[in-house]
């Protein structure tokens, strides 16, 4: 495996790659990786001849400096987990060597058809300007086969598919798969993420109970004359009911559009809540697509 830290010797390699008729599979990632990002490199190992893997803390896209500050990083440990599981190159760039001063200052512009209107982006404002911005210069560089993200950003994903699907970036990507994968969770049902690391022991079984009360609503769901207004209310109230937590939003929305539905058919219920100074975020589809 091959660590990678400037844009110029990335795309000499991709050149290479693509010369030699190689399939392309990237991760892009803040590293801090957990089980669930080797789960989306392993796929990405299997799915193509050479993978390529992104560590970069993105600046834009955090529009809350202690929280950038904080986010986990250890590239040793995460560059010892991808040789294991056979990533082949590992591209993490400096801040400045992926931004220009200018690009580091300004806000990407995007037409995000409203999908940045609602639940992160509104509480995140100029995050998701920040993740297209990011991935689209990703997508660029190492011109993928294959992109593959987890579905615990549900949001995220669907802008990610706008941006290629049909944005005026469209098109721009050749013909660039981008693979939806599913959330990967502790036993205990707590969705896995980096801010993870953040939590204490006592936290972190406090922070268990958001997953239990996801699962417990899809029964809730199910009950004679539930409604979607009512079940919402019902994952909040239970959710801040726990001690040591607090619901910044739960929204139960449409999974194609992200705007709120009366029906749980193809809906999704994406909750962020605050688990002591941490912020987590998790989700629940109550109808398959
Ligand atoms: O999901 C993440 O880790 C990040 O938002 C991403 C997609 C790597 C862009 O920085």
């Amino acid at each position: 495996m091959q660590i990678i830290t400037t844009k110029k010797e990335l795309q000499a390699i991709v050149r290479a790659c693509k010369a030699e008729g190689k399939t392309i599979g990237l991760v892009p990632t803040m590293g801090a990786l957990h089980a669930g990002h080797a789960s989306l490199v392993k796929r990405a190992v299997e799915d193509n001849n050479v993978c390529f893997v992104s560590v970069f803390v993105n600046p834009t896209q955090f529009n809350n400096k202690e929280d950038l500050a904080k986010y986990p990083r250890n590239i040793q440990r995460d560059a010892e987990l991808l040789q294991s599981i056979g990533a082949d190159f590992v591209f993490a760039p400096t801040p400045e060597e992926m931004y220009s001063a200018e690009e580091m200052n300004t806000t990407f512009s995007f037409d995000f058809n409203g999908l940045d209107q609602v639940m992160e982006g509104k509480m995140r404002p100029g995050h998701f300007n920040g993740v297209v911005q990011v991935v689209s210069r990703l997508f660029y560089l190492v011109q993928p086969d294959k992109a593959y993200f987890g579905e615990k950003d549900f949001q995220q994903l669907a802008i990610i598919h706008h941006m290629v699907e049909h944005s005026s970036m469209a098109g721009t990507f050749g013909d660039l798969q981008i693979i939806d994968c599913p959330i990967v969770r502790e036993e205990s049902g707590l969705a896995l993420s980096s801010r993870n690391e953040r939590l204490s022991e006592s936290e972190k079984a406090t922070a268990v109970n958001i997953s239990r009360i996801l699962f417990e609503s899809l029964k809730w769901a199910k009950e004679a004359a539930a409604t979607v207004d009512a079940v919402q209310q019902r994952v909040i109230d239970a959710i801040n009911a726990i001690e040591g937590l607090e619901v910044e939003y739960y929204e139960i929305v449409d999974q194609t559009t992200l705007l709120p539905t009366d029906t749980f058919r193809h809906a999704i219920g994406c909750v962020t809540v605050y688990c002591g100074p941490v912020r987590l975020i998790d989700n629940i589809k109550y109808e398959e697509a």
